[in-house]
């Protein structure tokens, strides 16, 4: 069995938005509607951890717990909720192997099939971590800030990451203990797990799997919900 943090507690000033990002309507219902359907989905799912803006309640059925200052404050407000017991569902095992499924509230196209892969992909590498991944197609070059290209990279090896991102709880719960300063400055958790001498394996997913950021975004996504329909 696992649990899910979703994270949720994000501003969203890029998109414009006048409430927070996670609550801003796609296709009909508030963007993280469309994760936590695909979170309920998975079957070893048993509880569900929402990181949320203050004033914001927990949806049906999931713990909610207030969002931290940096998205990464809030993954770890959410794993300490994952093991509080609130009378609404099994409280966390603190289970050290047990795996903890974080993922963006902004990336609403996640389907269950791709949490489930990086799941099996957890088990089958016994890696640290498993991080969902598009492979790069755009050409990445390095450039200093004259703008005067300093090299290019070979994209063979590129990744654009993304969440669902899955750890073992042990794993995440030694990240996530370093300093506020430093978990602010991480994008994502499993940086944090490179920073400690971890190993963190990537498991491909499609680009479909977009993060919602600017408007652009957000009129694209709903395009993609509506052709699955
Ligand atoms: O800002 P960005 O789009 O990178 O945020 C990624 C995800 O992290 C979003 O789902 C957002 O709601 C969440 N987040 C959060 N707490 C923060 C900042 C971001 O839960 N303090």
């Amino acid at each position: 069995m696992a649990v899910a943090l979703l994270v949720a507690a994000g501003r969203g000033e890029r998109l414009g938005a006048t409430g927070p990002k996670a609550f801003v309507v796609l296709a009909g219902r508030p963007l993280l509607e469309w994760s936590l359907d695909a979170l309920r989905a998975v079957d070893a799912v048993r509880r569900i951890v929402v990181a949320l803006p203050e004033g914001y309640y927990a949806p049906p059925g999931c713990v909610g717990v207030r969002g931290g200052v940096e998205r990464s404050h809030s993954v770890r407000a959410a794993l300490a909720a994952s093991l509080e017991g609130d009378g609404d569902g099994e409280a966390g095992t603190g289970d050290p192997d047990e795996p903890v499924i974080v993922h963006d509230a902004a990336r609403p196209l996640v389907t269950p099939a791709q949490i489930e892969r990086a799941l099996a992909a957890l088990e089958e590498s016994g890696a640290d971590a498993v991080v969902a991944a598009a492979p790069v197609t755009d050409t990445i070059k390095r450039a200093r800030p004259s703008g005067e290209v300093e090299t290019t990279l070979d994209r063979r090896a590129l990744w654009a990451i993304q969440t669902p991102q899955v750890f073992r709880r042990s794993a995440l719960s030694a990240a996530l203990a370093q300093p506020d300063e430093l978990l602010a400055r991480a994008t994502d958790d499993a940086w944090l797990i490179e920073q400690a001498g971890g190993r963190v394996h990537v498991v491909e997913s499609p680009r479909e799997n977009l993060k919602v950021t600017t408007p652009v975004d957000l009129r694209l996504a709903a395009l993609l919900l509506e052709d699955r329909c």
